[in-house]
């Protein structure tokens, strides 16, 4: 299995008034092709930065250092910002939690599906209408080739979400990042979106780094686990084993806090983290 991503002592250090935040500790993992790694981390753990700074979206005045940083054997952190432009959409595409962020209201989607393998890879605009076509009939939009026409609020939530993974598909990318691209929505379509993207890491065998707080994810999706905690990684592995045997005190606290039908008593406590704790660990 061929290596796309490889991530060796991440940093990224923020400077604000109050003082440099270290949002991301020095963190390091790597994925193959056909691959699905799960960063998984409580608000503010440093996984939206990660996710962003491999793709050189992050911050600007943010800080991003790493001893490796390689996209299919590319260093990243050696590239200019219009040869980074080049690489995201092709070989690398990032989705985010709430796609009307992402699309632009007064463009209708096949401008915005087209536009991107049209200038960057000289893709003639019939061919490239036909993959947004073939991609929206993949990502579950009926009627694509009449719907291709219309704008974004013209789809609901989920439509919305479906069209972003489909757009982030058209440059055939071998990585695709996917930060917390579901909790925006209701829980049956949450489902239904995580099961696509499933599905399609199969089908088109590309690597996948799903962003999540959530374990019923790393469940469903996950190859192996890192889990993030206060800009580090404090315990990874194969999900199947973080997941039945957790080592470290914040990964079974996360764990512990999902509530499971049968064993958690309805109206009982879930257990708290206890965060105070966990820091003297960290100090000592
Ligand atoms: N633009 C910024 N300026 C200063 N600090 C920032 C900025 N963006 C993020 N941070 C800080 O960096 C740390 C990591 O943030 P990050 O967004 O990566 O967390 P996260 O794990 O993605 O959380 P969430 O689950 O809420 O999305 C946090 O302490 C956050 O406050
Ligand atoms: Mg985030």
């Amino acid at each position: 299995m061929s290596k796309v991503l490889e991530v060796n002592n991440l940093r990224v250090d923020i400077p604000t008034e109050q003082g440099t935040v270290h949002a991301v500790k020095g963190i390091s993992f790597s994925l193959n092709q056909g691959e699905t790694l799960c960063l998984v981390g409580e608000s503010g753990s440093g996984k939206s930065m990660t996710a962003l700074s491999i793709v050189g979206l992050q911050t600007p005045r943010a800080r991003v250092t790493a001893e490796r940083l390689e996209l299919l054997g590319k260093p990243l952190n050696s590239l200019s910002q219009r040869q980074l432009n080049q690489l995201r959409g092709k070989d690398v595409a990032i989705i985010f939690q709430d796609p009307m962020t992402a699309l632009n209201p007064t463009l209708t989607i096949e401008r915005q599906m087209t536009e991107g393998v049209m200038r960057h890879e000289g893709v003639r605009r019939q061919d490239a209408r036909t993959r947004a076509i073939d991609l929206l009939n993949k990502v579950g939009i009926p009627q694509a080739t009449e719907r291709l026409y219309q704008y974004p609020h013209q789809f609901s939530g989920g439509q919305r979400q479906r069209i972003m993974i489909a757009m982030a598909l058209m440059g055939k990318p071998s990585l695709l990042i996917a930060d917390e691209p579901t909790t925006a929505l209701d829980v049956t379509i949450q489902a239904q979106i995580l099961d696509l993207i499933r599905t399609l890491a199969t089908e088109l065998d590309f690597a996948l780094l799903m962003i999540t707080h959530d374990f019923g994810v790393v469940a469903a999706m996950a190859d192996r686990v890192s889990v993030m905690y206060g800009g580090k990684i404090v315990e990874s592995g194969p999900a199947c084993e973080v997941l039945k045997s957790p080592q470290h005190p914040y990964t079974q606290g996360l764990i512990a806090c999902i509530p499971v039908p049968g064993r958690t008593t309805p109206g009982s406590r879930l257990p708290v983290i206890d965060h105070e704790k966990l820091a003297v660990k960290e100090l000592s």
